[in-house]
């Protein structure tokens, strides 16, 4: 998830770009860059690693004086292919210096296009899957026949080939008046003003400048004059855009129109699990491209540990459910801060899975050196490309969620479940533990999730009345069985860490063993109920732990998926999700819980994004 501006007008082109980066920063700070066209056939560009602050300062060095001109692209990166420097920061030229490039999102087909770059004997100088395309753009524009000296032409026969999704912005320095973009799957909205047009990831951009916008359909291109801007598709045909003007204040554009960053991240989670599988599936087969373990290294395993800390633990223990059901092999699953002060039993054999978003978390860390040093193999499950986590492991999948600001994870940690599940069927594929036909419907079935996951998200209004009635609740408990535990456990910590309200997450079988004690008239309880189809002796089991605590006087919320006609009697709340197979339910279920811990802190009055006593990336042991 990077940030994306283009720009033609008459304002100053560096001002406008670095603005814009400066509003979208909170997109991707991996790196920042802009390319301005001079007017007379030169592009100027400067790009640098780490916060926009050391692009200003490396512009600062040169003088702002030597970026003149008006048509500007700039970029705000969150690293996805190629680590984060300046090698790789955007843009992206091709090798005339003529044309560059901006790039948001993922080209899956990057490889091939990459090897036939290099095979013609074109120079790649950069590790990203963005370069590519500027090299193709020249090459259309410079050598071949249909298209030569048709910059939009040029973009729209590249972008017509590429596989995944992109919004790409070009700029050429011979057409200083033009700025050329296409989308496919990724944010791209064209901001409308007198005699200038926007080109951006969002309307923070450009929101200062003018509050006309204009959406776009999937697979459009715009392009962008002074005087105007027209939209196709990629055949080059007129293609439809619809205008509309924003009643946003700059901070609320930044967060999406949500009145906090995590509210905006709940939502995107739909895209959060469908960018961490696209492109795993090819073929038939699972692909996990980023990791640097062959097929046979996989079928060598014969243990798996999983270490981790906070909701990354709970995504392992949804981990263990998977992998040892699809796969047969043992799973431990550990906390980070416990796994090297003991004496766990590992060796070459053994394949640790350490799951970090921030690839930062220090007790993560050193889990990962521990287990190297007993020569086990680490494959680290990671949002943060170029972190120390995935720089140490033997390979890394990474999950691309985009840059989390909340300081609890949402979008995160359905991220990590995702790529957990894809090393569960990698690992299963390898060991021939399931059939290609049963990989392709787990598959499948992950790729439903998305849809089903904007589905619930349109129906949530009940869990904010609930959140409201129980704001002033003193303990909530929460329940589960099987994945429904980790579940429980991660609704728990969400109330804890947001609203600093006592909760527990417990295995409802475990209840009787000590916990009832805690049940008193009208305490909370959410409970999550397996689907009766996929799990009918789990759900019956549950239905009794239910009874159990409303005897006792518990008020009950359940969480059980639609259909299910036998709970309502045990409800005296219901929250109906989608219904799944039985190892995806929580993709679903965690949902309304972190809803239920947001809206419960709102209402107690605490600042979401902003947890006091926490930070985003624990450094420490
Ligand atoms: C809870 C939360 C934390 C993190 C934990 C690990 O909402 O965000 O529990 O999951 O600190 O962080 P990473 O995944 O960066 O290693």
């Amino acid at each position: 998830m990077c940030g994306i501006i283009g720009y033609v007008g008459s304002r100053g082109g560096l001002q406008v770009g670095v603005e814009a980066l400066r509003r979208m920063e909170y997109r991707g700070y991996d790196s920042a860059g802009v390319a301005i066209a001079d007017g007379t056939g030169n592009l100027i560009i400067e790009r640098k690693a780490g916060e926009l602050a050391n692009l200003e300062a490396a512009i600062a060095v040169r003088g702002s004086g030597e970026f003149q001109g008006s048509t500007v692209i700039g970029h705000t990166r969150w690293a996805t292919h190629g680590s984060p420097s300046d090698r790789n920061a955007h843009p992206h030229l091709d090798e005339t210096g003529k044309i560059a490039v901006v790039h948001n999102g993922i080209i899956e087909n990057f490889a091939a296009l990459r090897e036939e770059l290099l095979a013609a004997g074109v120079e790649l100088k950069s590790e990203t899957d963005t370069e590519v395309t500027a090299h193709l753009v020249s090459r259309a524009y410079f050598s071949c026949p249909e298209t030569a000296g048709n910059f939009v032409e040029s973009v729209l026969s590249v972008v017509r080939g590429l596989v995944g999704a992109f919004t790409l912005v070009f700029t050429h320095a011979d057409h200083p008046d033009t700025v050329v973009a296409a989308r496919r799957s990724t944010p791209l909205v064209v901001g409308v003003g007198e005699g200038e047009t926007f080109i951006a990831s969002d309307v923070a951009a450009f929101i200062e400048h003018t509050r006309n916008a204009v959406e776009l359909d999937q697979d459009t291109a715009v392009v962008a004059r002074t005087d105007g801007f027209e939209v196709l598709n990629f055949d080059g045909t007129p293609s439809v855009a619809r205008p509309f003007v924003i009643d946003w204040d700059l901070e609320a554009a930044e967060k999406g129109g949500f009145p906090y960053f995590m509210l905006k991240e709940i939502a995107e989670q739909p895209r959060a699990v469908s960018d961490t599988l696209r492109g795993h599936f090819i073929d038939g087969r699972v692909v996990l491209d980023e990791q640097r373990l062959a097929e046979q290294d996989l079928r060598e395993v014969d243990k798996v540990f999983v270490v981790a800390c906070g909701s990354a633990y709970h995504s392992g223990l949804l981990a263990k459910y998977a992998i040892e059901h699809w796969t047969r092999l043992p799973v431990e699953v550990e906390l980070a801060s416990e796994f090297r002060y003991r004496d766990s039993v590992l060796d070459s054999s053994t394949l640790v899975l350490a799951i970090s978003q921030s690839g930062e978390t220090a007790d993560t860390l050193e889990a990962v050196r521990h287990a190297k040093a007993q020569k086990a193999r680490v494959l680290a499950v990671c949002n943060t490309n170029g972190s120390q986590i995935p720089r140490e492991a033997d390979a890394v999948l990474y999950t691309h969620a985009g840059p989390e600001i909340g300081v609890a994870s949402t979008k995160a940690f359905l991220a990590q479940v995702t790529a957990n599940y894809l090393v569960g069927l990698a690992l299963a594929q390898a060991r021939g533990t399931k059939s290609p036909g049963d990989i392709a419907r787990e598959f499948a079935d992950l790729e439903a999730v998305p849809e089903l996951i904007s589905r619930l998200l349109e129906s949530v209004e009940s869990v904010r009345e609930l959140a409201q009635r129980y704001s002033e609740s003193s303990t909530i408990l929460f329940l589960g069985r099987h994945v429904g535990y980790p579940v429980a456990l991660e609704g728990a910590l969400k109330l804890k860490e947001l609203a600093y309200m006592h909760a527990e997450g417990f295995a409802a079988g475990e209840l009787k063993h000590g916990p009832i004690a805690l049940v008193e008239e009208d305490l909370p309880i959410i409970v999550m109920v397996p689907s009766p189809k996929t799990h009918p002796i789990l759900h019956s089991k549950i239905l009794s732990n239910i009874r159990e605590v409303q005897a006792r006087g518990a008020r009950t919320i359940v969480i059980a998926s639609e259909g299910d006609e036998t709970v309502a009697p045990f409800a005296d709340h219901l929250i109906e999700i989608p219904s799944t197979s039985g190892l995806l339910q929580p993709l679903l279920s965690t949902i309304p819980l972190q809803i239920f811990a947001a809206e419960v802190a709102q209402a107690r009055g605490y600042n979401v994004d902003k947890p006091r006593n926490l930070a985003k990336s624990v450094t420490v042991e």
